[in-house]
This record gives structure tokens, C-alpha cells and sequence, in this order.
């Protein structure tokens, strides 16, 4: 998609359509220029048309209207923004992603977006960058019927942002387009991966992800197969692979930054789930709960999604990303419920329930990333049906005992206008895990089921600052939704972006995660801590 800005009257500008982006209420006197100028133009039937089909501007709302030649835009579409009050750059992303869906399906190639100045004009652009080409995305390689030429009409790829009065039109505005542009290709790309049927996704084909990625970021990757795994003993990781007819593999990426003494601080970890597909093993789930199970590697997914875009961001600190893929199956081989796992720290783990494999993996992938001595470990993992009982399909559950780190995650996520709610790591409920036979078991009692997930991660982080997000409902949407579809959303990616940014501009944050650094691991019987990958 093309972007190119132009300022003054945006009625000139022309066009397939023009978008005019409004707040609720902003049809009367105090209306945009743009506004009041389309609706000159149109001798004052715009505000009069709005008024007869009820548009007032609220967030869900939105009204096309042909100007019968009477604009230099073939079309109006006038966008509602809702209350000021409640406006948010995340309000605008929406909205711009309801107009690329609209302009979708008016098969139109180009449009005009007013950019309003709600905000300040560097983050409006980048927010409308970002909910146009998340909002053109579609997943439909697969459709082999149905209009062909729909597939390959060339679909939106013009935009010019009119820029309010008084904007300054210099690099800060071409930097924010830039990374809106990246970011959204990146989650683009991610959400793709996630859509990917299970028979085409497996975890080779992530490790080819993971390899591609590698090669577009500059990045150093290193995959490894079950004779690494077994050599780095995870036992955990090898149990839940067991099951499958597919190899596992084992994922390490890492950004270097150029300067020597940037490159030699502590590294930022991101750890992501990657079960190519959840049947639950022999604690088979159901047939209905079974469906979306392609979705159970979003983590890494979104992990890798942040690395490609780390890559071109060039922090000045290290950052790696730590992924074990493999599949869930039941099977002769499958790990069975009373099972004991030796895990890569040494603990024991009773298997009481083979659906708990998230965690299993998890764990033996971040004693590894420990072993790398983080200055901080971010994971994230479609973990627990619990926690979208929780937080439903929208909030990211964050759980996490280092304050400041979890605050910067928070911070992160409220910048990239996604939705996070801090979650408890209590101890009241550590009994849950507490097994007769082994040091634990993988899956405590029902109540607090995302509590008790992260309380078997939590024996392997060690000191280390860690936040574990929780991604199980909003790593899909169920329904269309701003520049959302049906399906998978990318969740993640622009929050660990912005994560990287805040600490990459901030470097009082990024300290107080590298004086709170573990000068021990989390405690296990002590294994070799040689091996390495
Ligand atoms: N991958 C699932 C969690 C999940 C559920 C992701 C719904 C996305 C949507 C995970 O591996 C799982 O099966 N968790 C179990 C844990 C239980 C057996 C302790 C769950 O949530 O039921
Ligand atoms: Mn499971
Ligand atoms: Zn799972």
C-alpha cells in the first residue's frame, strides 16, 4: 500500500472516496473543515443526509454517499470516531480499519483519508497506516471457488493522508508511516501463520517461518530437531512431542546490535508457544473445542511477527526469541496421564492431564532462555481456556511478579492499543500443583486454571523478570471487528514492538530490568549448565 500526504483542501483531492473521520456530534457548527466544505460543495445535502440516516458520529457508525460529481471524490464516507472523550489512537485504528473493509468491498483501489487532530499528526497517520492494512487483510488462499477475479482485483493501494492545518510534514511523519507500514505487515504476516491449517503449519514449516524471518531481519537463527532437544534434556518438550508423527523443533533467533558494547548487554527474551496443533493428547478434548486448535502456536507466531520488525528497529540491546514447536497428538507413542517428566531443570512432573502441554514445553524452552541470562523473559502462550473464561475474547491476561517489568509490558500494550489486564501470581493457590509422586503435577484443580499455569512456569523463570501473557482468547477474534476478521488477530506483535521501543528509549526501564537480573537460575537439581544452543 502506497501512502503520499497532501495538505490543504481535502475536497481537491480526489479520488475513488474521500473518508472524513468525525467525532460524535462534530455534524454542527463545530464541524472539521473537511466536513463543512463537502458539505458546501454538495449545497448542504451531506449534513442533511447524515441527519435523515441517523449518523451522528458514534464509533460503530459510518455513512457512504455518492457526490454525483459534485466532489472530486466519487464517493463521501463519512466515519464515526465516537465520544471525544473516549477517543484513543486504537479509536482511529478501528475506524480506518471499517473504512478499508468498506473500500474492500466497493473493489476500490484508492481513497483520500482525512487525517483528523484528535491526535498528534505523527500518531494519527501511523494508527491509520496500521488499521487500513490490517483491515484489507484476508485469508482466503485457500478459496479455490467463487469469484476468481475477486481474488486477483488489485485491491487498495493508494492513500493520501490530508494532513490537518499546521501539521509539519518531515521525517518524524515519514518514520511514523514507516513503522505503521512494518508493524502491520508484520502482524499481517503473523496472523497468516496462525490461519495456516495444522496440515500445512507444522513444526517444520514454523521453523521455516522462524528461518524466513531470519534472513528479511538480519537476524542469527538456529534450529534444532529432537537430537538437540534430547541432548539439551528437556524432557518436558520431549514428552509432549512424543505423541506426534511430526519432529519437533527447537527455535533460536537473535538480534545483535552492530556496536559491540550494545551487543554485550544482557539480552531482552521472548518465548513463544508454538503447538502447531492441540488435539489434548490422550486427555482428548472434545470434538468442538478441538476446531481452533490450529491457533495454539499464535505466541510464537506473534514473537516472530516482533522479530522481523526488531530486526529493522535495531535496538541497542540484544533481543532473542526461544521457541519449541511441536504437535499434540494422541497416539502409541503419545505421553500418557501418570506419566513422570524429567524436566531440562531437573524437576519432576507428574502428568495428570496431557491437555496441560503448553506449559510443559514452556517451561523446559524459558529454563533455556534463562540459561542465556535475560535482563528480562517475555512469554507469550494461547495457555488456558480458563483465562478466556476470565478475560474473554479480547484481554490479554499479563501475570507477572517484577512490578516494573509487568508495568512496561502494561504501558507497552496501552501504547499499542491493545487490551492487557494484570493477572495474580498467588501463592494461595501453589497446593494445586502439589503431586504425591513427583516434585509437581502439570494441572492443579479447575478454579484458577490461568493462576495455576502460570504458577508452573514461575518454578522455571527463577529470578529473572518475567511476564507471562496469556493470549488464549485474544489470539483469535470471533467475528469481524474494526480491522479485525474472523480469525486470527496477531495479538502481540504490536505490543512487544512498543515494548522494544519504550526500552530502547528509555534506558532507566531497561536498568532497573538489568540490576534486578538473576545472578542464579531457577532452582532445580543443578543440571549441566554447559550445554547451551
Ligand atoms: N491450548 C489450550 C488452551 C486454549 C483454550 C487456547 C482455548 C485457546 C483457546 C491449552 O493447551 C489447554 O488445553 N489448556 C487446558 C488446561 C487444563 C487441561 C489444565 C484448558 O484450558 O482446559
Ligand atoms: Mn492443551
Ligand atoms: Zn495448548
Amino acid at each position: 500500500m502506497n501512502f503520499s500526504f497532501v495538505t490543504g483542501d481535502a475536497v481537491r483531492a480526489g479520488g475513488a472516496m474521500i473518508v472524513v473521520p468525525l467525532l460524535d456530534g462534530d455534524l454542527g457548527d463545530t464541524a472539521p473543515a473537511a466536513l463543512a466544505s463537502a458539505d458546501k460543495a454538495l449545497e448542504g445535502k451531506l449534513r442533511a443526509a447524515a441527519a435523515q440516516e441517523g449518523f451522528k458520529g458514534k464509533a460503530d457508525q459510518s455513512l457512504v454517499l455518492h457526490t454525483m460529481g459534485k466532489l472530486a471524490s466519487e464517493r463521501v464516507m463519512l466515519l464515526g470516531l465516537g465520544a471525544r472523550a473516549k477517543f484513543t489512537p486504537e479509536v482511529l485504528r478501528l475506524a480506518a480499519g471499517r473504512a478499508a473493509k468498506t473500500a474492500q468491498k466497493l473493489k476500490l483501489t484508492e481513497l483520500t483519508f482525512i487525517v483528523p487532530d484528535t491526535a498528534p499528526a505523527p500518531v494519527a497517520a501511523r494508527v491509520i497506516v496500521e488499521g487500513l492494512m490490517l483491515g484489507v487483510y484476508k485469508f482466503d488462499r485457500y478459496k479455490t471457488s467463487g469469484n476468481k477475479e475477486d481474488k486477483k482485483a488489485p485491491g487498495l493501494n493508494t492513500v493520501r493522508l490530508v494532513l490537518p492545518e499546521g501539521a509539519s510534514q518531515g521525517q518524524e511523519l515519514e518514520d511514523a508511516v514507516e513503522l505503521g507500514r512494518q508493524v502491520a505487515q508484520a502482524t499481517n504476516w503473523a496472523r497468516d501463520l496462525v490461519n495456516e491449517p495444522p496440515n500445512v503449519v507444522d513444526p517444520d514449516r514454523l521453523a521455516a517461518a522462524a528461518q524466513e524471518v531470519a534472513k528479511a531481519a538480519g537476524l542469527k537463527a538456529t534450529i534444532g530437531g529432537r537430537r538437540e532437544i534430547e541432548r539439551l534434556k528437556m524432557g518436558m518438550f520431549l514428552g509432549v512431542a512424543q505423541g506426534s508423527a511430526h519432529e519437533p523443533r527447537l527455535i533460536h533467533l537473535a538480534y545483535v546490535p552492530k556496536n559491540p558494547k550494545d551487543a554485550k548487554r544482557a539480552p531482552l527474551a521472548l518465548v513463544g508457544k508454538a503447538i502447531t496443533f492441540d488435539s489434548g493428547g490422550l486427555s482428548l478434548k472434545p470434538s468442538d473445542s478441538m476446531i481452533d486448535m490450529k491457533t495454539d502456536m499464535a505466541g510464537s507466531a506473534a514473537v516472530l511477527g516482533a522479530m522481523r520488525v526488531i530486526g529493522e528497529l535495531q535496538p541497542p540491546f540484544p533481543v532473542h526469541a526461544f521457541i519449541g514447536a511441536c504437535e499434540n497428538m494422541p497416539s502409541g507413542t503419545a505421553y500418557r496421564p501418570g506419566d513422570i517428566l524429567t524436566s531440562r531443570l531437573g524437576k519432576t512432573v507428574e502428568i495428570t492431564n496431557t491437555d496441560a502441554e503448553g506449559r510443559l514445553v514452556l517451561g523446559d524452552i524459558i529454563t533455556w532462555a534463562v540459561e542465556h541470562k535475560p535482563a528480562a523473559l517475555i512469554d507469550l502462550a494461547t495457555l488456558t481456556g480458563a483465562c478466556v473464561v476470565a478475560l474473554g475474547n479480547y484481554i490479554v491476561g499479563a501475570f507477572g511478579e517484577h512490578d516494573a517489568t509487568v508495568e512496561h509490558v502494561l504501558a507497552a500494550a496501552k501504547t499499542a492499543g491493545e487490551e492487557f489486564w494484570r493477572m495474580p501470581v498467588t501463592e494461595l493457590q501453589k497446593d494445586a500443583l502439589r503431586s504425591e509422586v513427583a516434585d509437581m503435577k502439570n494441572s492443579g484443580e479447575r478454579w484458577g486454571g490461568a493462576i495455576n499455569a502460570a504458577l508452573f512456569l514461575k518454578e522455571f523463570v527463577g529470578d529473572t523478570p518475567w511476564v507471562h501473557l496469556d493470549i488464549a482468547g485474544p489470539s483469535t477474534s470471533p467475528k469481524e471487528r474494526g480491522y479485525f476478521n474472523k480469525g486470527a488477530t496477531g495479538v502481540g506483535v504490536r505490543t512487544l514492538v512498543e515494548y522494544v521501543r519504550l526500552r530502547a528509549a528509555s534506558p532507566e526501564s531497561a536498568q532497573a530490568e538489568e540490576t534486578a537480573a538473576p545472578t542464579k537460575p531457577a532452582k532445580g537439581k543443578a543440571r549441566s549448565k554447559t550445554a547451551r544452543a
